[in-house]
């Protein structure tokens, strides 16, 4: 192969509920990659780009019914857009691996299945705005609703009023099942890109799950 031919590198996001332990299985999929010498950018959503920093905050903070559902999807949306256009389309035309704590099945799951908008408007927003982009593999962390919502509570409860990011963990109360529902839902119509990883043992058992994976999907260490 021509030295010069950079080849594309690989977008993976993490999908799960609350407290499903993605941020902690994100560092150690990146140490993973690294160790084996691929170049890889964390990042995540919303967020991701300095403007979608910014959304984000719109978002993640005050009360739950503080927007309709409608502008709330395009503030995930335009944070998306932006998110994918400064950082991981650059990231991935350099050659470098992209991991995203959420991407576009979180909006499916939250403001699809969540909060009732359709999913084929959902869908239709995703193609006018990010061209049906997808991730070339989703890690769907798969945690008792129970164990997770009470980790997440107790992070939360860890921070300041202002430095609180809990306004979807006050909005969802008891829909945690259905949302769980959901994620499992997108990973059977999606085989080919999906799969579902049991959060239920050690950090250690996960992340190596997780590893092995990867590795066997892509092909690496072969
Ligand atoms: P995080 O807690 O994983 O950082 O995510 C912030 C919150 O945003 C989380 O409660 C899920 C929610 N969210 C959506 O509702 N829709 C989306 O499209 C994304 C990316 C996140």
């Amino acid at each position: 192969m021509n030295k010069n031919t950079l080849s594309r590198g690989k977008f993976i996001s993490f999908e799960g509920g609350e407290g499903a332990g993605k941020s902690t299985q994100v560092n150690l999929l990146r140490d993973h990659l690294s160790g084996m010498g691929i170049d890889v950018v964390l990042t995540r959503e919303p967020g991701g780009a300095p403007g979608a920093e910014e959304i984000r905050q719109l978002l993640v903070t005050g009360e739950p019914d503080k927007w309709v559902p409608m502008t709330e999807i395009l503030l995930f949306y335009a944070a998306r857009v932006d998110h994918l256009e400064r950082t991981v389309l650059p990231a991935l035309a350099q050659g470098k691996w992209v991991i995203s704590d959420r991407y576009a099945d979180s909006t499916f799951a939250y403001q699809g299945a969540g909060q009732g908008v359709d999913r084929a408007v959902v869908q239709q927003i995703h193609q006018l705005a990010t061209n049906n982009f997808w991730p070339d593999l989703t890690l769907i962390l798969d945690t008792d609703p129970a164990v997770g919502l009470s980790r997440a509570t107790a992070r939360e409860a860890a921070l300041s009023e202002e430095q609180r990011e809990d306004r979807y963990e006050k909005m969802q109360g008891e829909s945690h099942a259905r949302l769980r529902q959901a994620f499992l839902d997108i990973a059977d119509k999606n085989p080919e890109r999906c799969h579902v990883i049991t959060g239920g043992g050690t950090i250690g058992d996960v992340a190596t799950q997780i590893s092995q994976q990867v590795s066997a999907i892509f092909g690496l260490g072969l």
